[in-house]
């Protein structure tokens, strides 16, 4: 079992008395529609079966010890139930903590302590939300621990609140509603502006997700990221001015094309294009998904990407490598960067008889274009978070 040695972990490091639970939360991948969740548009994840697992047992004192597999050379990182604020020395351990931080925010003061082990299999910085299922993991521990009243949206909304209030990354609310609300076998075509969501289930006859992990960290990602979002809101406020809407995901391709000319600055201007038009595309790709349209949905993947390079400008010479690879091979529906760019991973769909080809072919093409290797991995779509043992 996957989440054997982070138990076995939790024991050498903090003794095997008491109550130890054993938790895990998946990471998520985006099908389509990206960078329209802070824009009041839709967004169509899905869970993986690749996540965080955490060892946890509760403390009769105020204490907080951390210790992750992923991060051993940082050793058991202690803080205190008192004093939740973010610091740079506490690294990864500003996850958790601004989760437990957000939960007294919202009127559920956690009282004790804990001792909490992680090991998670989602490469890190990839784009797959390695972030918010640690955020989302630590909630729904929060929620078994203490009996906090929370339901799985509740999960979510709080965990973006900690991304966004705690670790300052001006987040959507996408991925922690993937993980906290993830379904196996279904992705959720959620839509931001009002959080309705619908589970559509995923037949892939024929077909795989591929991801490809470029190996490039976002690094530099977040405060872009942030520069992304203000540009779209600037945006907003000028076209607001012509049309009354709350957000860009309000308007249609038409609307856009007819009052666009309120948007002065080139930037913004290509911003909102890829706001409005990535929704439609989201929406048309979740009926095409309805509709065992595989063909309609991986050319509506395609058509995001290149607005993603071209409008967004998220993309880089990484992701657009594995992206062009991809297109070039027959059997491929569609292929696309995933998660908030800037590095991380694409997402593809691909017939199961080009799988092989496509892991060579693209591999190969990543590799010499780019100087070091890209890692791929079939996926699955898994549930959302759980008590295991
Ligand atoms: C990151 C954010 C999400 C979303 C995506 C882009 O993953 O956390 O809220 O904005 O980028 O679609």
């Amino acid at each position: 079992m996957v989440w054997e040695p982070v138990l076995e972990k939790f024991k050498e490091l903090f003794g095997g008395e008491g109550d130890i639970g054993v938790y895990f939360a998946p990471g998520r991948v985006n099908l389509i529609g990206e960078h329209t969740d802070y824009n009041g548009g839709h967004v169509f994840p899905c869970a993986l079966t690749i996540g965080t697992y955490g060892a946890v047992r509760k403390r009769a004192d105020k204490k907080l010890r951390f210790y992750s597999m992923n991060f051993e050379c940082d050793g058991v990182i202690e803080s205190s139930i008192e004093a939740l604020r973010p610091e740079k020395e506490a690294g990864w351990t500003n996850y958790p903590k601004g989760v437990i931080w957000a939960f007294g925010e919202h009127g559920m003061k956690v009282e004790q302590g804990m001792d909490l082990v992680l090991f998670g299999n989602i490469p890190n910085g990839s784009g797959l939300s390695s972030s918010a299922s640690v955020e989302v993991l630590t909630g729904f521990i929060l929620k078994d621990l203490f009996g906090f009243d929370v339901s799985g949206q509740d999960l979510a909304v709080i965990g973006q609140y900690a991304e966004q209030k705690f670790n300052g990354v001006n987040c959507g609310i996408m991925d922690q509603f993937a993980i906290a609300m993830g379904k196996k076998g279904q992705a959720i075509f959620l839509d931001t502006a009002t959080l309705q969501y619908e589970y559509v289930p995923l037949k892939l006859e024929g077909a795989k997700i591929i991801i490809s992990c470029s190996n490039k960290k976002r690094g530099l990602g977040d405060s872009k990221y942030n520069e992304r979002r203000l540009e779209c809101e600037s945006a907003l406020a000028q076209i607001g001015e012509v049309i009354g809407i709350n957000a860009l995901g309000d308007l249609s391709e038409e609307q856009f094309e007819r009052y666009k000319p309120a948007i002065k600055e080139e930037i913004c201007l290509k911003r909102a294009r890829h706001a409005v038009c990535e929704n439609q595309r989201t929406i048309k790709a979740a009926e095409a998904l309805k509709h065992h349209d595989l063909a309609l949905f991986g050319k509506l993947m395609n058509d995001s990407h290149v607005s993603l390079r071209d409008d967004y400008e998220v993309t880089g010479v990484e992701l657009d490598t594995l992206v062009e690879a991809a297109w070039k091979l027959e059997g491929v529906l569609g292929s696309r960067m995933t998660g908030a760019g800037f590095g991380g991973c694409t997402v593809s769909l691909v017939k199961d008889d080009a799988v092989v080809s496509f892991l060579e072919k693209v591999g190969e093409a990543y590799r010499n274009k780019i100087g070091y290797a890209a890692d791929f991995y079939v996926v699955e779509i898994g549930g959302g978070p759980e008590k295991i043992a």
